[in-house]
């Protein structure tokens, strides 16, 4: 099931107002869902032989090994589980895995996580992952009622009320001590308690309303009928706007009947899912998707039982959430995630004279590293074949005329091209097509004044509107950079990257990333909504009021390079057309994790330094994060156990533990294969194959090249592992999907190195966890044994 959660780049607000006036604001999002206890993501070996699964002949189908991998697996229980294999199943070319993804189906109806995620390559099965309900499906008639099943309303509220008492006193109790920035407190821990607040008030709180509803209550599944009770409850919980749930309550019935439903699209292609939609949902920007769908509820036996939800696309102004709602009253929020925290067609022969930019250039963090320099439109033929400044006519939203017969690209001179579409975004809403870029000519160098100038509190708006040219420029470059380098390290368009045309090579197009340079709609943060493979990644960058002049957070790469990297990890993690998977808790926290990692790793260099995060966007030389990433205890202490402590339910928090931990992993292989100058490897011959250079290591017939030196192998291995790891990873599981990596990578050739830095902050074989909670709870143990083969 699918909710949305924005992104953003932390929770709270870091910034003292330095005598300016502008409004500090921390954007609302919701994410939680049901614990499975009985998802598994087998990656070894052994385990998966136990299933008595053989391996079949190399050059098998892989779906065909996959589907009877699903078999095996299912055992007796096939009857009662059908499945379909999804259509962004994949096949690496750059691993040579491919990628199944699998969802369950009872009665002909989705059950939303019943997921499998099976890695096959030749003839075996690598590793997979298993959320498919097990249990007796309810019978088709009998609509499981919420009100019998066995965590009742009123337990479930109580348990809800006790952990949000217990998250706001913990937090707010320790805030003294955690925050340096004085009037964090208030702010801070009402946008760490809020959007749970916000569920307790819709969930528990809505009586009235929910015992009306519940006489509409419908008998069958044919008859689950109307969906709009539901979406206006879950409307209370998901709005930031006071004035919205007082319309929503004091004008129920006149809301409910404004709302229209309008059919399903029967163009759908096959196997597709098929939606309804919902008209006049109040402070949505666009109509609701809605299905019917089961949802699986674990309860406090231990059992797991099918729930009839309705699953709502709400695409709100700061949010996008995928969420289920339960179909009968009362309608219980059961899961939310923000979505906010892939014919050949001739390549042109002569790529056209490339544009340059006067920029800081890949590699300088923030203007405190460097200044300015002209670079050079950087594209790389494979990544980016038509540069970044052409699209095709076809694929042009901002194209309305008739397209000139015999051309097939357009070209810009402008911020706008096949990868990024970067604008200013003064008025903070969703159009982006007719915002103001900078514009090139036909010299096609994007070279303009950035001279902040200190203000008064009055004009420090103005003084950065005055540089708006520099900074688009800026946004765009970095967005194509972080573009081109992750496509070489295998975020391609089969695997769903974002590209407004694919060239025919696989996955949905028409998804390049909307970034916006100084958006209007927050300060002192930035986001990025991850919506499914084939619809726009939305990058929203915003001003830091934490000194005068104002600081652009455009100017700092690591912002940049963190929020695009969550359209990394989303589209990576659980196939991409998934965009659910890394919503809350560990999954959420390793979302942010992974940005942070990936930005730390593109500034650092041959000399081993510490880094923070964002330390100058905030204006703050210990960064946003409560450590900087760091080889040294004293400097960053965090371990996996330090999730447990009060503080770290928030998902900014356990990405910084994540971080760290890759960072200690990226510096252990760094020490064992030295270190490249360059994350960018070289250019493809004419011929297509990529010279060795000093990057790869020699090739090995046709098996995927393995870079050399221990900080461009980590990337690969982080991004491959992404790959491999099940939707809604825990830290073990993307851990092992790590490890599994380098087995097919290097034939396993890191395995003890591996081992030993992930056990260095906990994370060894005997690491444990007991009671996660939807809301980020459950009781961690350190582990620091590795295998007994690396002792
Ligand atoms: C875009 O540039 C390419 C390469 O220079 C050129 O071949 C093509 O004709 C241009 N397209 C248009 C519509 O001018
Ligand atoms: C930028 O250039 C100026 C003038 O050449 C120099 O003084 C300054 O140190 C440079 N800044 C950085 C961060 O390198
Ligand atoms: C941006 O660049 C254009 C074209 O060079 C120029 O006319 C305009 O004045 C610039 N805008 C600002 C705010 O400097
Ligand atoms: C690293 O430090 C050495 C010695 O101080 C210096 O010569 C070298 O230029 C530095 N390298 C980088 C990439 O900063
Ligand atoms: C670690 O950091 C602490 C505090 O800054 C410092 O006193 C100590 O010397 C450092 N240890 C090492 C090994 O660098
Ligand atoms: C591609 O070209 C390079 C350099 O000319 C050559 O060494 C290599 O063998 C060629 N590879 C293939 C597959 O033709």
């Amino acid at each position: 099931m699918r909710c949305l959660l924005i992104a953003s780049i932390l929770a709270g607000i870091v910034g003292s107002v330095q005598g300016h006036r502008a409004p500090v604001t921390a954007r609302k999002s919701l994410g939680f869902g049901p614990i499975h206890p009985h998802a598994v993501y087998r990656s070894n070996p052994y385990q998966i032989a136990t299933n008595g699964f053989l391996p079949q002949s190399p050059d098998a189908d892989p779906f065909e090994v996959a589907r009877l991998f699903i078999g095996d697996i299912l055992g007796p229980n096939q009857d009662q589980a059908s499945y379909k294999i999804r259509p962004d199943s994949y096949t690496d070319p750059s691993t040579g895995v491919t990628h199944v993804y699998v969802r369950q189906y009872v009665h002909g109806i989705e059950v939303a996580d019943g997921n499998m995620n099976i890695n096959v390559k030749e003839g075996k099965i690598l590793s997979y992952g298993n959320s498919f309900f097990a249990g007796t499906p309810p019978s088709l008639i009998a609509v499981p009622d919420l009100r019998n099943f066995r965590h009742p309303q009123r337990e479930y509220c109580q348990d809800l009320s006790a952990e949000l008492e217990t998250q706001f006193n913990v937090f707010a109790s320790t805030q003294n001590e955690q925050a340096p920035m004085g009037d964090q407190k208030t702010s801070k821990s009402a946008a760490f308690a809020g959007p749970l607040t916000h569920l307790y008030y819709s969930n528990c709180q809505f009586d009235g309303l929910a015992d009306d509803m519940a006489l509409k209550r419908p008998q069958a599944i044919g008859d689950i009928g109307d969906m709009r009770p539901a979406l206006l409850q879950f409307m209370v919980a998901a709005t930031p706007k006071a004035d919205v749930v007082n319309d929503i309550l004091g004008n129920y019935d006149e809301h409910l009947n404004k709302m229209s439903v309008s059919g399903v699209n029967h163009f759908t292609p096959e196997g597709e899912q098929t939606y309804l939609f919902v008209d006049n949902v109040p402070d949505t920007v666009n109509p609701v998707k809605a299905n019917i769908a089961y949802i699986q509820i674990p309860s406090k036996d231990g059992s797991v039982e099918l729930v009839t939800v309705w699953k709502f696309e709400v695409e709100m102004h700061d949010n996008w959430y995928e969420a289920a709602v339960s179909a009968i009253a009362p309608h219980r929020i059961i899961s939310v995630v923000d979505w906010a925290s892939d014919a050949p067609i001739p390549v042109p022969d002569a790529p056209k004279e490339s544009a340059s930019y006067n920029v800081y250039a890949w590699g300088v963090n923030d203007p405190s590293e460097g200044n300015r320099t002209l670079q050079k439109e950087n594209f790389d033929s494979l990544a980016s074949p038509i540069g970044w400044h052409s699209l095709p006519f076809a694929n042009d939203p901002s194209y309305r005329s008739v397209k000139p017969s015999n051309e097939f690209y357009r070209n810009t001179s402008t911020t706008f091209g096949n990868n990024v579409f970067a604008q200013e975004n003064w008025e903070g809403q969703n159009a982006y097509i007719n915002n103001y870029r900078p514009e090139a000519g036909s010299s096609s160098v994007y070279d303009f004044q950035y001279k902040p100038k200190v203000s008064d509190s009055d004009e420090a708006m103005a003084v950065a509107h005055n540089y708006i040219n520099a900074t688009v420029t800026q946004l765009f470059y970095t967005s194509n950079m972080i573009h081109d380098l992750y496509y070489r390290y295998g975020f391609t368009e089969v695997a769903g990257n974002f590209q407004q045309y694919n060239f025919g090579r696989g996955g949905r197009e028409g998804d390049a990333v909307i970034a916006n340079a100084q958006d209007g709609s927050g300060f002192n943060n930035a986001n990025f909504m991850t919506p499914p493979d084939g619809t726009n990644g939305r990058m929203r960058m915003y001003l830091w009021n934490t000194a005068n002049p104002y600081r652009d957070g455009d100017f700092e790469a690591g912002i940049v390079i963190h929020e695009y990297s969550h359209g990394l990890s989303t589209r990576l993690t659980g196939g991409p057309l998934n965009s659910g998977c890394l919503g809350w808790g560990e999954s959420g926290g390793m979302g942010e994790g992974w940005g942070d990692f990936l930005a730390t790793t593109i500034r650092s260099t041959a000399n081993y330094s510490d880094y923070p995060m964002g330390a100058w966007a905030a204006n703050r030389p210990k960064g946003i994060r409560n450590y900087p990433y760091s080889l040294n205890e004293t400097v960053n202490p965090s371990t996996y156990q330090t999730l447990d402590k009060p503080g770290y339910w928030g998902v900014h928090a356990i990405g910084e533990v994540w971080a760290q931990i890759l960072w200690l992993v990226s510096q252990a292989l760094i020490e064992e294969h030295g270190f490249s100058d360059t994350l960018y490897p070289p250019m493809p011959l004419e011929n297509g194959t990529v010279p060795a250079n000093d990057f790869y290591r020699p090739a090995v017939g046709k098996k995927p090249l393995v870079p050399k030196h221990g900080n461009t192998l980590s990337v690969q291995l982080v991004i491959n592992g992404m790959k491999l790891q099940p939707c809604q990873p825990s830290f073990f599981d993307a851990r092992d999907a790590i490890i599994l990596a380098d087995e097919e990578l290097t034939g396993g050739e890191n395995f003890c190195t591996l081992w030993k830095a992930f056990s260095l902050r906990g994370l060894g074989t005997d690491a444990s966890v007991q009671g996660r909670t939807p809301w980020g709870g459950g009781i961690r143990l350190n582990g620091f044994a590795t295998p007994t083969t690396c002792e």
